[in-house]
């Protein structure tokens, strides 16, 4: 049953880790529904909770700009990062609407919202996989949730719904070391074509990725002189815990979809620029990556 007290969130990209949080954000007593460019059926799909062997129905209906009756208030943002210009087009949102950002990477909403805006990132280590209407929830891990403000009204209750979620003051070190792991195992696995695992059993890939951490680190201490570098061990931790995964990078590729390299190793590069450092061994496995997704994309033409 939905709560009317609690918000109505807006979901952009129903996808697998979108339909997961629109499950919590229901059981929690909110309302979602899904918000597209163009009319379409409502959603109908189901979620597969591997932890527990629980399967659960999840139907949304879903919106466009045109039927909206009033602006949006709260939005969710689940779309993979290159698409995200293009999902929130025509989106009509309120001044003091909040943004819920689940997406890997960083500054993909860059330049898109008012100031007036609350953005909510949120960095989880949930894993969920499967098809458009079969959403596999692999893992449901740890998830950090905030922003400069205060805790928001709805979010104690929410934590009943949704295992492993908490507020942090500090969601940046949360999304930092999120950050540098994907920018060091995704695309080294996607451009050797391997698993997680391999970055830990090859000597080349491992000493690869260990150029990439070092770089990164640097690169966060100088934004930050608390940063507290040494990455390298929490690094190797996520690539053993996940060994047998397919990187959503490497995933993509072999797909011939858009990577999210400009949101993690290009967020890199580009800080780097904007402090005059240079960020060669970043700059070039986003370049590779680039590359590897054009050739990809062309030979599924
Ligand atoms: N899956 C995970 O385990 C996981 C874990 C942590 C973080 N994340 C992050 O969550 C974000 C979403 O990942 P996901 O795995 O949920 O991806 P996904 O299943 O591929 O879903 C992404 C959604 O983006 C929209 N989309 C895809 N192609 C589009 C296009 N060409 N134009 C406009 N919209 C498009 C679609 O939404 P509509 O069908 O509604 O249009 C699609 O369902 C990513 O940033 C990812 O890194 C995922």
């Amino acid at each position: 049953m939905s709560d009317p007290a609690a918000p109505h969130w807006f979901l952009a990209g129903a996808g697998h880790i979108g339909t997961l949080v629109a499950c919590y954000l229901q059981r929690a007593g909110h309302r979602v529904s899904v918000l597209r460019a163009s009319a379409r059926a409502p959603i109908e799909a189901s979620l597969h909770f591997h932890g527990s062997g629980r399967r659960q129905h999840i139907s949304l209906p879903v919106h466009t700009p045109a039927t909206l009756a009033a602006p949006i208030e709260h939005l969710i943002v689940a779309c993979k990062t290159p698409y995200t210009a293009k999902a929130l087009a025509g989106c009509p949102l309120a001044a003091d609407a909040t943004v819920l950002r689940l997406q890997n990477g960083i500054g993909s909403l860059d330049g898109l919202l008012a100031p007036t805006t609350r953005l909510i990132e949120t960095v989880t280590t949930n894993a969920v996989t499967g098809t458009a209407t079969v959403h596999e929830v692999v893992a449901e891990n740890q998830s950090w949730m905030g922003d400069s403000g205060p805790r928001p009204t709805w979010f104690d209750a929410l934590t009943a719904a949704w295992p492993g979620l908490v507020w942090t003051e500090d969601i940046r070190s949360a999304q930092w070391r999120k950050l540098v792991a994907n920018a060091a195992i995704n695309p080294l696995t996607a451009l050797h074509d391997v698993d997680n695992g391999a970055l830990l059993d090859d000597a080349g890939l491992h000493a690869h990725m260990q150029r990439v951490v070092t770089e990164a680190d640097t690169l966060l201490t100088a934004l930050d002189a608390g940063w507290p570098g040494h990455s390298l061990a929490m690094v190797e931790a996520v690539a053993r815990a996940t060994a047998a995964n397919t990187s959503s990078m490497r995933a993509d590729l072999q797909r011939g979809a858009a990577t999210e390299i400009d949101a993690i190793n290009g967020w890199l590069v580009a800080q780097g620029a904007r402090l005059g450092m240079d960020m060669p061994v970043n700059a070039e496995l986003a370049e590779r990556v680039r590359a590897a997704h054009k050739v990809s994309h062309a030979s599924r033409r």
